[in-house]
């Protein structure tokens, strides 16, 4: 659906000085996905999701969106294509002399929409993104959640079929976060709707995205499915990322003092790959066999497909009924057993 090609973005800040915050990018996203892009600050992030709207002219390359290369478009048909390209943004961006319903009327007053169409297309987006009640609040009355609320609202204005959202949750604590992100989830079911979400916390990928491109330095230097680049991060930067949920290796080096706590049993690493239910299968397991299971460490991590990540057992009992159990998990569900040590 959005195509982009050997875009690349150059700015001239002295003769002399040329930055390249976006260097000769390639991608393809498909329809209906939510496709994330993770880098630190200076990554080129905004500059590239800022060309997919030539909100930034491009020094070289294309966008092409349904078909329809947005980077030869003139600004006529341009502002129509703009329609169909909503954005939110980490501070907002709302109008802050206009109550809520005016902010989101704004895009449609813009195209031209006549006043009951409007009231009446205001009204349904109130009640999508949650709103009710607050119509006629000003911005400075409503709560940071409730501001983009009323961004997502009005990027929505207009039935766009691409949403970019460049660090919309940055400015909210967790919870909020969390709603918005819900939010974001639903619209994108109910309207199909196509969105780009650039961030630079991997918890937001991972809770939402079901593709991620890593950006460093104005390149994508890792993509993929979200659970493989989980799973298999490559380069550095996807690591560090990784680790920001997961945990770093080295808090997996500190079971070494917790494994000299136990003088029985075996120590064994359970390495969950998108299994469901991660407490639920442990205690299965307890319970099924006659065996006990001490959770020592790990981190286990909740993505849309499963539970990802490392968990660091003692189990205990009798060696043939520790070795069924292991037989068990190893053949009848995802997780990877790994036995760290025999305690004898
Ligand atoms: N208008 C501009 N003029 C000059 N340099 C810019 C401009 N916008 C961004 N940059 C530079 O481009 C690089 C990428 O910036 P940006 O796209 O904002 O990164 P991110 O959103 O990942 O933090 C940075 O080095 C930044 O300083
Ligand atoms: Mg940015």
């Amino acid at each position: 659906m959005i195509s982009i090609e050997g875009l690349t973005k150059i700015f001239s800040t002295t003769t002399k000085n040329r930055i390249t915050a976006v260097d000769d990018l390639t991608l393809d996203i498909k329809e209906g996905e939510i496709f994330g892009v993770i880098g630190y600050s200076g990554a080129g992030k905004s500059t590239f999701v800022r060309l997919v709207n030539r909100l930034e002219e491009p020094s070289a390359g294309k966008v092409v969106i349904d078909n329809q290369d947005i980077t030869t478009l003139n600004s006529n048909q341009l502002r129509l294509t703009r329609q169909e390209i909503g954005m939110i943004f980490q501070h907002f961006n709302l109008l802050w002399s206009r109550t809520v319903k005016d902010n989101i009327a704004f895009p449609l007053e813009i195209s031209g929409v006549p006043k009951r169409e409007r009231e009446e297309r205001v009204g349904e987006l109130i009640k999508l993104v949650g709103l009710a009640g607050r119509e006629n609040a000003y911005p400075s009355q409503l709560s940071g959640g409730q501001k983009q609320r009323v961004g997502i609202a009005r990027a929505l204005a207009n039935r766009p079929k691409v949403l970019l959202c460049d660090e919309a949750t940055s400015a909210l604590d967790p919870e909020t976060t969390n709603a918005i992100l819900d939010l974001l989830v639903d619209i994108n079911e109910k309207l199909g709707l196509t969105i780009i979400l650039i961030t630079h916390e991997m918890h937001v990928i991972r809770k939402i995205c079901n593709q991620v491109a890593v950006m460093e330095e104005g390149r994508i230097v890792e993509q993929g499915d979200v659970l493989d680049v989980f799973l298999h991060p490559k380069q550095r930067v996807t690591k560090k990322f990784v680790e920001q949920v997961m945990g770093t290796e080295g808090e997996h080096n500190g079971v070494e003092e917790l494994v000299n706590m136990y003088e029985s049993g075996k120590i064994v690493r359970l390495h969950f790959v998108g299994e469901s239910a991660n407490q639920a299968l442990i205690s299965h397991v307890a319970r099924s066999f006659n065996i006990d299971i001490n959770i020592l460490q790990g981190k286990i991590t909740q993505m849309q497909q499963g539970a990802y990540g490392t968990l660091f057992v003692q189990i205990d009992g009798h060696t043939d009924e520790i070795e069924r159990a292991i037989t068990y998990i190893t053949d009848e569900t995802s997780v990877e057993v790994e036995v760290v040590r025999n305690v004898e």
